[in-house]
């Protein structure tokens, strides 16, 4: 990836750097790849909120998975239909439902029959229907980190298979409901897509076993979870979308008129934001060499909550310049503030600044400001 040198220079840092060029390429991949009959991609805005980039998301004619009142909010304000909008999360609120509720947002998709009786509750009140779909545990393993697994067996998301016929028969016989269908979501960061067939055949035999009791699905939500690759950005920065939806399309049986949802987040944004940071102090110590920087796990906490690792880049080293090893470090104090250990860059100088690359998903929005830190500033590509 090619940086604005000279544009970074007065900025202050860290900040999140995104190349639109590269976002609006993705998009255009996104589209192209998922031109099937029925097929409708809702961009995960958990994973960036930023607002050039959410806009940008919105004129591609993306709709949006929102899981906060602020995110549905956020989609409103930046450009996208009510209509495009689906509202998940297990921990909704009255108050949030209340607001979906009036702005007519096209789906909740509900994980309690404790949250789909507030729902029924709050749409009687206002005199509306809610449209209403469950989110179903198909347990499959998606093989990624245990913290980003979600669909197997019993965890808080969604509800089990024995729960769903009976939420179901009250959703289809409930005034104030309008049943949508099912939705599903297996993890993030997939990148075997083995289970995303899994997924599909899972999928194929709820819907024969509804059918056979008289009950059909308008939409079937397949989540998000296309993972992306970390270690070699510049060989692929775009994801293989065209692979990733010909999967849905060739194994899963969607029945006529039937739409089917994908909730990409991570595939859509990571590639084109970096974290910009600069380089404080080169600490030498009895056997190590530490770049100390300026950003820490409050601007990027991947690597410190997952052990994720993103690819680094001296960004303003001399032509030239040695390759050394660094263990690359934030100023926080907490033991797990480390991007990187033995990362081999060329040779680091107070000042120098550092790309950590493939941030744009769960980068700047996971920012806090923990040691009362200032969050992470942001810049775009003109
Ligand atoms: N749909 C649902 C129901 C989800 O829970 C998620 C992500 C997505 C869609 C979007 O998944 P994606 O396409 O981005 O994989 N902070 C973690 C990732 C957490 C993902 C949470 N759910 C990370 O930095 O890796």
């Amino acid at each position: 990836m090619q940086f604005p040198i000279e544009r970074f220079r007065g900025q202050s840092t860290p900040f999140y750097y995104y190349d639109l060029d590269l976002l609006d390429r993705t998009l255009r991949a996104v589209t192209e790849a998922s031109g099937y009959p029925g097929f409708k991609v809702h961009y995960a805005m958990k994973a960036n909120a930023n607002p050039a980039v959410i806009q940008r998301i919105a004129r591609a004619g993306l709709g949006v998975d929102a899981v906060s009142g602020g995110e549905v909010e956020a989609a409103l304000l930046n450009g996208f239909s009510a209509g495009k909008i689906v509202f998940a999360g297990v921990g909704k609120t009255d108050a949030e439902i209340e607001a979906a509720l009036r702005a007519g947002i096209a789906c909740f998709n509900v994980e309690s029959e404790a949250e789909f009786e507030v729902i029924e509750d709050i749409a009687r009140r206002l005199n509306v229907k809610a449209p209403v779909a469950f989110r179903v545990n198909p347990e499959i393993d998606a093989h990624t980190h245990h913290y980003i697994t979600t669909g197997l067996a019993e965890n808080k998301f969604g509800v089990s298979m024995q729960m769903l016929a009976p939420l179901i028969d009250r959703a289809i016989s409930s005034d104030v409901i309008d049943f949508r269908g099912l939705h599903f979501h297996i993890g993030s960061q997939i990148t075997d897509f083995a289970p995303f067939g899994l997924l599909c055949d899972r999928i194929n035999a709820i819907q024969d076993e509804y059918e056979s009791r008289g009950i059909h699905f308008a939409t079937i939500n397949v989540g998000g979870g296309l993972g992306i690759d970390y270690d070699d950005p510049d060989a692929h920065p775009v994801p293989d979308f065209k692979s990733y939806f010909d999967i849905f399309h060739r194994r899963l049986r969607l029945r006529p008129g039937q739409e089917l949802h994908f909730e990409l987040g991570r595939a859509i944004v990571a590639q084109c934001g970096s974290l910009i940071t600069r380089v404080i102090y080169v600490k030498k110590g009895v056997e190590r060499r530490f770049a100390i920087v300026d950003a820490g796990m409050t601007d990027l906490i991947r690597p410190a909550l997952y052990q994720a690792h993103h690819n680094m880049e001296n960004i303003t080293a001399a032509t030239g310049a040695p390759v050394l090893d660094y263990d690359v470090v934030g100023p926080i104090c907490e033991s797990s503030d480390v991007f990187g250990k033995d990362e081999h860059l060329p040779e680091v100088r107070r000042g120098d600044l550092l790309a950590l690359r493939s941030a744009g998903a769960y980068g700047e929005v996971m920012a806090s400001r923990y040691n009362l830190r200032q969050l992470p500033g942001s810049l775009c590509s003109d």
